[in-house]
């Protein structure tokens, strides 16, 4: 069972920053999930939310800021003192300073906004391949169509497809993979059954499950037999694995 680290070790550093990043790899885990939005610029950026409020000093929506902007923000103080001083990181540089033994989950967020998917997945699809090396990197969305415009501009990339609990609970994993060309299908911890692990399983496609993070929690999805689970805590979870 692979562990990965939900935002990087972001119960013990602020979410998708350098530091949960260098605390995720210092911890053992196995890959990195991160989120990605875009600047003004269209510059992938690492951050959650659609505004900067909760996880920067800054205001206002992340695509609507510069990079320099965006650079100049505080990421850290919010959760810690001892963190002030860290930044909303660019896409480029995870993957430039990262060591390459540790996967990447990139989750884009695009809040199903339909304008400039082209831009965004082909802005994508060049950060990758200027920077991804020879990292394991699996690209995954809530936004299945971009993940298929992203197939277009990158054929060789792993896509990951999140299922949306509302929108995706009644259809089969291995239905939605099918479609949009993808190896692997995430879900939240509180909607997954036994059947979706046997019809992902059936089809040569993974199933992961966010987000895990107390041993009892573990020990449910080992019996269901996922391969890999998203944690905010990989220091409590990976030692449990033995
Ligand atoms: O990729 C799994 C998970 O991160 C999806 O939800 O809101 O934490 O990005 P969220
Ligand atoms: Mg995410």
């Amino acid at each position: 069972m692979m562990v990965v680290a939900h935002r990087g070790s972001s119960g013990s550093a602020p979410e998708n920053t350098m530091a949960a990043f260098r605390a995720a790899a210092a911890a053992g885990a196995d890959m990195i999930e991160l989120d990605v939005r875009f600047s003004a610029e269209c510059v992938c950026v690492v951050i959650h939310d659609r505004t900067l409020r909760r996880t920067t000093n800054g205001r206002g929506r992340v695509h609507a800021q510069t990079l320099a902007h965006l650079r100049s923000l505080d990421a850290g103080s919010w959760f810690s003192r001892r963190h002030s001083g860290e930044h909303i990181p660019t896409l480029a540089e995870v993957l430039r300073e990262l060591p390459v033994s540790i996967g990447l989950d990139i989750e884009v967020k695009t809040d199903g906004d339909r304008r400039s998917l082209h831009l965004r997945a082909s802005a994508l699809a060049r950060t990758i391949d200027q920077h991804g090396g020879h990292r394991q990197i699996i690209v995954s969305s809530f936004d299945h169509r971009f993940l298929t415009i992203l197939a277009r501009h990158a054929p060789n990339l792993a896509i990951g497809i999140l299922v949306q609990p509302l929108r995706d609970i009644t259809r089969r994993p291995s239905r939605i993979a099918r479609r949009a060309g993808a190896i692997a299908v995430f879900c939240s911890r509180r909607i997954i059954r036994h059947r979706m692990v046997d019809d992902a399983h059936l089809h040569g496609i993974s199933i992961g499950v966010y987000c895990v993070d107390t041993p009892a929690q573990l020990a449910k999805l080992q019996r269901y037999g996922v391969d890999m689970i998203f944690t905010n805590h990989p220091e409590t979870i990976l030692p449990c694995l033995g």
